[in-house]
């Protein structure tokens, strides 16, 4: 029996879902698997179990079609097939793994580091990164990943800290050789090792223990495999290829009564665009989940370490380019965590305190592209709160510095070191199901009213709510000098208030995307504005486009899909919000930086009619 349509997918899907396409003649000798992900699920469809549909999108190089399939493991059959010609595929974890071998065998590197005095090949540290799109005419018709070249005396030390600066590697990758090499002027290599791993300082000895424990067992249940029931929360936690952690299902249930939220919460995609102009580092736009899929880079959890105390662990699957599929043992981590206080008041005439303790469950995976670790953490609050929240830490992008370069666009983080400014900008995806399919959205302004005989004291200010009807309203960005907030909600549904009821979006201050006249603003053109509002598209998935590797800067995804102007009130709709950080990194983000968070929360609007954590006992020493 196949497995239910939100269900975690399995290495024997995998297998499934290749056999099926080789045995239907599918998959030529050149045929390499891009993304085996399961669909998005659809609206639910009054109770009935919904076919087990996998997505496996395939690049055939001798023809550079991309073939995007639908297979239906519940009837063993490919439900859709679709042909794209002039888009170049994700990277694959092989032909990128091919590529440091063919940077570090290319006699054209080899010239350009024997000018440096740098003979040892096996001590070039190679970071292949994605091309992009610079307009350059040698990559046209081209798969490119451009390597970039770090030293290492020792295998364990840091490369960050010794980039060998002005050297690029153009690999191509159907050729799997360098075919050129940009060499824009020598910098001494940093001789200064800076290192991170444990023993490299002394270790501390003032801090005690602190362990978790909850001896009654964890609050929550993991049923199927993947489905999560915790407090009134129910969801369904699956890892998308692309995106990485994604919540599908998401309900508040109360007894018997099941409350839509959400049918899928992600991160679409994100875009890191670089500020410095130095050739080396100028080109250096990633598009992390789309060109490289965040969903095969995730790590396997280690107990004590990535998570603390009483944890379930989830297994994920992902499929490597020849069809192989590749187990990730503890890629989900599933835990409760102490937040503090919920709610308290102390009430002065009777001298009493109540206080009730926060809590809420974490479902978190780590996924390391490259130099970076990026956390995807969702959160779930007992006051019906949903916060997404990404962790940034790892390796800050590193150039070589030398007496008289300018530092006007990167911070020295070291003796000959420096690191460029650059954005993390996220899109969160949020399809919305509150109480039920069709939604509502508005913007929420705080204005302050002019003087006059309705303001006597001059003080009145207001919330005001404005509907939005389209597409082009809903185009936004975040304005902390409006207190501006969104709210989504079900006009068909009322709480006992008779107000609509709905969830509200507090976004964090998120500045757009700064290089928005150069080509990347062309490229990922969601990220030039913090809000936008679709209706529900099952085509229309990927902010910057389904394929954005080497994409042109051509407007696709949001910008263009959003030009037809769609209706979105009452219909079931998506919400795209962009969020993240603006990193002008510092001396103390090396050699390995402290974590930095972005955030974006969801909490009810009226979607109880009161706070609805009054149950929650107070702690057994507070009574
Ligand atoms: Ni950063």
């Amino acid at each position: 029996m196949a497995a239910h349509a939100d269900a975690l997918m399995t290495t024997d899907e995998i297998t499934e879902v290749v056999d099926l396409l080789r045995s239907a003649g599918k998959i030529a000798d050149d045929t390499t698997f891009r993304r085996v992900s399961p669909a998005h699920p659809k609206p639910s469809q009054n109770g009935a179990a919904a076919d087990r549909l996998i997505e496996a999108w395939t690049y055939t190089a001798s023809d550079k079609r991309i073939d995007e399939f639908v297979v239906s493991l519940t009837d063993q059959s490919i439900v859709s097939e679709q042909a794209v010609y002039g888009q170049v595929p994700q990277y694959g974890f092989g032909e990128v793994a091919q590529s440091i071998e063919a940077v570090r065998a290319s006699p054209l590197v080899a010239e350009a580091l024997a000018k440096r005095g740098i003979t040892e090949l096996a001590k070039v540290q190679v970071d292949p990164w994605p091309t992009g799109d610079m307009g350059e005419a040698h990559e046209d018709g081209r798969r490119v990943t451009r390597g970039v070249l770090f030293w290492r005396d020792d295998e364990m030390d840091n490369g960050y800290a010794k980039p060998i600066d002005g050297v690029v590697a153009f690999v191509d990758l159907d050729l799997m050789e360098v075919y050129q090499v940009d060499d824009i002027g020598e910098w001494p290599v940093p001789t200064e090792t800076n290192n991170y791993h444990h023993g490299t300082v002394e270790d501390r000895t003032d801090l005690t223990t602190i362990d978790i424990t909850q001896p009654d067992g964890p609050s929550f249940t993991v049923t199927d495999g993947n489905h999560i029931k915790w407090a009134n929360w129910d969801v369904r936690a699956v890892m998308d290829h692309t995106e990485g952690l994604a919540l599908q299902s998401l309900a508040w249930t109360d007894g018997v009564t099941r409350r839509p939220i959400m049918r899928r919460a992600s991160v679409a995609e994100m875009v890191v665009p670089y500020g410095e102009t130095r050739a080396t580092q100028a080109f250096k736009n990633a598009l992390d989940i789309g060109e490289i899929g965040l969903g095969r880079t995730a790590n396997s959890l280690a107990l004590g370490c990535d998570c603390l105390g009483d944890i379930t662990y989830l297994d994920s699957a992902w499929c490597f380019d020849d069809g192989t599929p590749v187990e990730v043992s503890q890629a989900i981590c599933i835990h409760e965590e102490d937040f503090g206080i919920l709610w308290k008041h102390s009430d002065s005439p009777t001298g009493t305190s109540d206080v009730r303790r926060s809590r809420r469950l974490v479902i978190s995976s780590i996924f390391t592209v490259g130099n970076y670790d990026y956390g995807i953490f969702w959160y779930l609050y007992l006051d019906g709160t949903i916060q997404l929240e990404v962790k940034l830490t790892g390796i800050v992008t590193t150039q070589a510095y030398k007496d008289g370069d300018s530092l006007a666009y990167a911070t020295r983080i070291g003796q000959e070191i420096a690191a460029p400014i650059h954005q993390h900008l996220f899109c969160g995806r949020f399809d919305m199901e509150v109480d039920g399919t069709n939604n509502t959205a508005y913007r929420v302004d705080v204005e302050v009213d002019p003087p006059g005989p309705d303001n006597p004291y001059d003080n009145a200010f207001r919330a005001v709510p404005t509907k939005l009807e389209t597409e082009s309203a809903a185009i936004d960005v975040v304005d902390a000098a409006k207190a501006r907030t969104w709210r989504v909600v079900n006009e068909g549904v009322t709480n006992n208030l008779g107000q609509p009821t709905g969830y509200k979006l507090l976004p964090a201050d998120t500045a757009t995307l700064f290089p928005a006249q150069a080509r990347i603003g062309g490229r990922a053109g969601f990220a030039k504005q913090n809000m936008w509002i679709t209706p529900s598209n099952p085509t229309e998935r990927f902010p910057a486009g389904d394929h954005v590797t080497q994409s042109k800067p051509d407007g696709r995804g949001l910008p263009e899909w959003t030009k037809a102007d769609r209706n979105i009130a009452d219909t079931d709709l998506v919400v795209w919000h962009v969020f993240g950080l603006t990193h002008s990194a510092r001396p103390e983000d090396f050699p390995v930086m402290p974590t930095e968070y972005a955030r974006c929360t969801w909490v009810p609007f009226g979607f109880f009619d009161r706070n609805p954590a009054l149950d929650i006992p107070p702690g057994s020493a507070c009574h």
